[in-house]
């Protein structure tokens, strides 16, 4: 981890029992990566996970641990990055405060994620965390001055709201803060539902027919698989407008396979759909078995994975500490007595 290489900072939110093939190939995948060349911090969401407003204390513990446990499975590797529980670093909530007085309400009133839990459930249903949540996730970001953010399309307008308050900290208070850039794969930013290729796979979906978990049993995976939608053509061809469908299984098998998207197609040109899912369903069954099989391993021993995350947080706090005090300072804080 020398402190000479660019940083990246990246979340996950612990709001459901496993995550899903869309975080995993849009975004935990880059994550595994880039540990090896960057000086890489990654967190467990957890402050995050109370902004819908309704969670149970033990459930939201457990889910943290399976977070955790799964980002190790999947080859998040704490010898060579910081990962650690949000809520581990209070920090965050410190410096958030800071920039939500420094965001306009239309700024942040203009989230697209936002706006779509206000036209689904109106804001007499939402909390104000759904509101602010943004702010709190450019804090993630800006605590560590981290250089890139290795996420999915669906978080880049929060890449660009943190750039903004950024750009306003340094403008105002001196350069303090460095503006990040996201990182996001043209190729692999947004897995879609398999059910609905017209939406991305989403844990909040209606339906999770069309969302693969991680942890999901072998037989539940490749039965999904199998009943993907594709198209009444039959031509096994890449094209995401005409054959969003069938373009998506491709992206997730060449993905987890590392076979270019060019290759499949020849590999399975006159052959159908059915060849394509079926074998599709096998390399998907091939990945996430062990994935959860460690994933399990990991959660068998509880006691080990909290205190690679103890150490985590203090690493991530000696970081997150510093830029803490500088900004304190210059935004006219008096320094506590020594
Ligand atoms: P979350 O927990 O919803 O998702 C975690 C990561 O998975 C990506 N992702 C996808 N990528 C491709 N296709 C999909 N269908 C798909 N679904 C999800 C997300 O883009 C994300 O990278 N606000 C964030 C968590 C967060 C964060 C941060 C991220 C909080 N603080 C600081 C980066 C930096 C979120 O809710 O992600």
């Amino acid at each position: 981890m020398a402190a000479d290489r660019p940083r990246v900072l990246s979340g996950i939110q612990p709001t459901a029992d496993s995550f899903h093939l869309g975080n995993y190939i849009g975004a935990v995948r880059q994550w595994v990566a880039l540990q090896e060349t960057h000086d890489a911090f990654y967190c467990v969401v957890d402050l995050h996970a109370l902004t819908n407003g309704e969670w149970d204390a033990d459930e939201l513990r457990r889910r943290s641990r399976v977070a955790a446990a799964q980002l190790l499975a999947a080859g998040v590797d704490p010898d060579r990055c910081t990962l650690f529980v949000q809520s581990h670093v209070p920090e965050h909530t410190q410096l958030s405060w800071v920039l939500t007085c420094l965001t306009g309400m239309g700024e942040a009133g203009r989230m697209t994620q936002y706006k779509d839990r206000v036209a689904r459930y109106g804001t007499d249903r939402i909390g104000v965390g759904m509101f602010t949540y943004p702010i709190l996730q450019a804090a993630d970001i800006l605590v560590y001055r981290a250089d890139q953010v290795p996420v999915g399309e669906d978080q880049r307008q929060h890449i660009e709201l943190t750039r903004d308050l950024a750009q306003r900290f340094n403008h105002r208070f001196g350069d303090l803060l460095v503006v990040p850039e996201p990182y996001i794969l043209k190729a692999t930013g947004k897995i879609l539902d398999l059910q609905d290729p017209a939406a991305k796979m989403s844990k909040s979906s209606e339906s999770q027919a069309g969302v693969i978990d991680l942890l999901d049993e072998p037989a539940a995976i490749a039965k999904k698989v199998k009943r993907a939608v594709t198209d009444t053509d039959s031509a096994v061809r890449f094209d995401p407008d005409a054959k969003p469908g069938v373009s998506n299984l491709l992206t997730i098998f060449s993905a987890l396979t590392g076979r270019p998207v060019a290759e499949l197609e020849a590999a399975y040109d006159g052959k159908g759909y059915g060849a394509l899912k079926s074998d599709l369903a096998d390399v998907v069954v091939e990945f996430t078995t062990p994935l959860r099989e460690r994933t399990l391993g990991w959660l068998d021993d509880p006691g080990r994975l909290d205190d690679v995350l103890a150490a985590g947080a203090a690493q991530a706090r000696k970081v997150a500490a510093e830029t803490l005090a500088q900004v304190y300072d210059a935004v006219g804080f008096l320094k506590p007595r020594e």
